[in-house]
């Protein structure tokens, strides 16, 4: 071999092996997520941060900042670390050595995608891993997609979408807690070493307990405007697990669905796919994050994101089960009357052979009660356009009760274990249908697709969910399947959801599950908007709709003026505290306009025609948290501000209420210090008497720098500020 030809085998093999030993960035438009990818050896995440520039990666290199953690490390080499991925292969073999294979960088519509092909060295066993930047958007999220090509079945027993590793410093934990009507309440704390797991093993209403979203600070205590942080939501309607993991050296996040009792048999030619964590990386705080998350979440992951929602008033606290022609003509009558747009019957309408009365029949039987509704959902529909109002309905389509016509029929349609008696949830008689079953899916289907195709003017349903799901065991799944109900209910709740979207896509969808039970980019994208909570209660309110706005955005948070006395705390407070508060989201009412007085009604008439006007800045502007309600300092602010700044809107609520009380100035950190604003008191109580605040001129660089005392203007208990900010030309 002569020394040329030499030279040019060794220049094409060092050329090859460069060209193999690559790092690729994924970038969106202000952080970067950098991977190292070397042909026949694991994928490294090196970096997650501030934007960074192609000539900018040997810099990462250089600062010493690079992470080398696996991007998908499995079970059965080495022994280090928590694993994301565990399976049994068909001789029995439980280890896992996935090497790259090959990378692709390429472009759908709304995203840049990375998709890294992990094969195992040994095993016919692929593992795609993918890495998708959202366009327009600071978001990018990660998933894997699991292909059996051996020609025997495998098991899954670990099968995380994401190891995300974090860097270690002084971290702060942000993550939202929960319980029936007292969800997603924000916790904040030092992470100390050791292992934090959020999780949710409930099966159907996964937000209920914790909400599968957390934050991390990079450097100390979480703040709202400062501070590196990164957030992230796993997009996933089931039972799912987050574990953070932390030691002197680093963390290590893994998330994904919930495998305990899961355990999944692949088969031959089979891919499991995982849901999406999606993340982002902010250096503006915790604020930085809810504001990506709220706007991917508007374009992405909302049904009509983009779209105003309309005013409604809903019946469940008003009449509860008492639902009757009469009384909804007369509810439709008084909120068309107060400027209101749509109105929505809950429960209590249907059941032919048994009437639904209570909680304790009729769920499935989902035909109307002709006993309390003559003229049937015609009536209805008659009266809604009578008063010039939409009109929406309640439906629990998964559900069912074992005193239903439903039942009688199907029994095996239901999750039950053949030897042993039904475990019921509420009314002490409802169970859950079996959605792993096609024959069950069509049922679902039918529910919406019957009450759309004989009523296509309904403008709105709300889709209910009020059980876990008990009863573990399928008549549809073979028994060695029977793992994968927890999994497999979500599959087919999905293609269900997937059906009527196809149908139906401007059909207007809230999400409820016993109040806030499935806040979660899984089951989001084919709704409009989710109920927050059962409890209606304001001052509560305060708190956990500050929870859930850190990943969900206010368009899609419906918030509900209820009745004096609040039905679930037994809190008085006043009517323009509780529009206040409902103002701050997607505004509603659940209350009987009948018992209130004609002045509440002129002023409930005034606050809506004020949220009309006020409406696009609170549902599509960039939320600033301004005084935290965990804080503690007597005062709760909020804000929303169009992106360009000209418009605003300030929320204040009185918390707590002493003599002589200290209390913060509020300063309005999402306005333009370079712009003058004019301030409109939005709600006063009395309309000759708005707040001393009303028609102040202030420049932006006081409001933005010094504040606003708003120690005046909340002397009284429950006292509230609804203040609409505009550019003075
Ligand atoms: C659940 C919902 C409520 C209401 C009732 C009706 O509790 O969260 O808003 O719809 O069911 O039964």
């Amino acid at each position: 071999m002569n020394g040329k030809f030499l030279g040019l085998l060794l220049l094409g093999a060092l050329s090859a092996g460069t060209l193999a030993a690559k790092d690729y960035l994924v970038s969106t438009r202000h952080t970067s997520l950098l991977i190292k990818a070397d042909e026949g050896k694991q994928a490294r995440f090196q970096y997650y941060g501030t934007k960074i520039a192609e000539n900018e990666i040997d810099g990462i290199y250089n600062a010493d900042l690079a992470y080398w953690a696996e991007t998908y490390p499995c079970f059965g080499i080495s022994s280090y670390g928590e694993k994301a991925f565990a399976v049994a292969h068909s001789d029995g073999n439980m280890s896992v050595d996935l090497v790259v294979e090959g990378v692709r960088q390429y472009s759908d519509e709304e995203a840049d995608i990375t998709e890294i092909t992990l094969k195992d060295k040994v095993y016919p066993l692929v593992v795609k891993q993918y890495y998708k930047a959202y366009k327009g958007t600071d978001v990018i999220s990660t998933w894997v997609e699991i292909t059996n090509n051996a020609k025997k079945a495998l098991t899954l027993y670990k099968f995380a979408s994401a190891s995300l590793p974090v860097k270690r410093a002084d971290n702060w934990l942000t993550h939202f807690h929960g319980t029936w009507g007292a969800e997603n309440m924000m916790e904040e704390e030092k992470l100390t070493n050791g292992q934090k797991v959020i999780a949710n093993k409930e099966g159907i209403r996964n937000t209920q307990t914790d909400n599968p979203s957390f934050m991390l600070t990079l450097d100390g205590c979480p703040q709202e405007e400062n501070g590196r942080v990164i957030g992230a939501s796993l997009a996933w309607s089931g039972n799912y697990l987050m574990k953070i993991i932390a030691d002197n050296s680093r963390i290590n996040v893994i998330a994904g669905i919930n495998e305990e009792v899961s355990h999944y048999i692949l088969e031959p030619k089979e891919t499991f796919v995982t849901p999406e964590l999606a993340m982002t990386y902010s250096s503006e705080g915790k604020g930085g994050v809810s504001r990506a998350f709220h706007r991917w979440a508007r374009a992405y992951k909302l049904n009509q994101g983009n779209k105003e929602r309309d005013i409604l008033l809903n019946s469940w606290e008003g009449v509860y089960f008492n639902v009757n022609q009469e009384g909804m003509d007369q509810m439709m009558k008084d909120m068309s009357a107060m400027g209101g747009e749509l109105f929505v019957m809950d429960d209590g309408w249907f059941g032919d052979k048994y009437p639904r009365n209570d909680d304790k029949t009729s769920l499935g039987d989902w035909t109307v009660c002709k006993e309390k509704l003559p003229e049937g959902i015609g009536g209805l529909l008659a009266s809604a356009k009578k008063h010039n109002i939409k009109f929406g309905i309640w439906i629990e389509p998964e559900m069912v009760n074992t005193k239903s016509e439903l039942f009688e029929k199907h029994p095996d349609w239901v999750l039950s274990q053949d030897n042993r008696p039904l475990t019921t949830g509420r009314g002490g008689s409802q169970v859950v249908l079996d959605l792993t079953n096609p024959e069950v899916q069509d049922f679902v289907f039918g529910v919406v697709d019957k009450l759309m195709t004989e009523y296509p003017e309904i403008a709105y349903i709300k889709w209910d969910a009020n059980a876990a799901l008990m009863n573990y065991g399928s008549h549809y799944l073979p028994s060695q399947k029977q793992s994968h109900i927890y999994i497999e209910y979500h599959r087919g709740m999905n293609k269900v959801l997937e059906r009527i979207r196809a149908k139906y896509p401007n059909l207007v969808i809230q999400a409820c599950a016993s109040g806030g039970g499935r806040v979660n980019y899984g089951f989001l994208p084919y709704f409009n908007e989710f109920w927050t909570s059962d409890d209606t209660d304001a001052l509560q309110r305060i708190y956990m709709q500050w929870g859930v706005s850190n990943f969900y955005p206010s368009i899609a948070m419906a918030s509900h003026v209820s009745a004096n006395r609040n039905h679930q705390t037994g809190r008085v407070l006043p009517l323009k505290y509780r529009f206040d508060v409902a103002m701050s989201a997607r505004l509603g009412m659940e209350i009987q306009p009948k018992d209130m007085t004609d002045a509440d009604k002129a002023f409930a008439g005034r606050a809506i025609a004020a949220y009309k006007k006020i409406r696009p800045v609170v549902q599509f502007g960039d939320l600033y948290r301004l005084v935290s309600p965990y804080d503690k300092k007597g005062i709760a602010s909020l804000m929303y501000a169009t992106p360009e700044k000209d418009k605003a809107v300030l929320f204040v609520y009185k918390t707590e209420h002493f003599l002589n009380q200290l209390m913060p100035d509020v300063v309005l950190s999402g306005l333009d210090e370079n712009k003058t604003y004019r301030i409109t008191d939005l709600t006063p109580e009395n309309e000759q008497k708005p707040s001393a605040l009303n028609g102040k001129v202030i420049s932006g660089k006081i409001l933005k720098e010094a504040g606003l005392s708003v120690a005046s203007a909340l002397r009284a208990e429950y006292s509230s500020l609804a203040l609409l900010f505009e550019v003075v030309d």
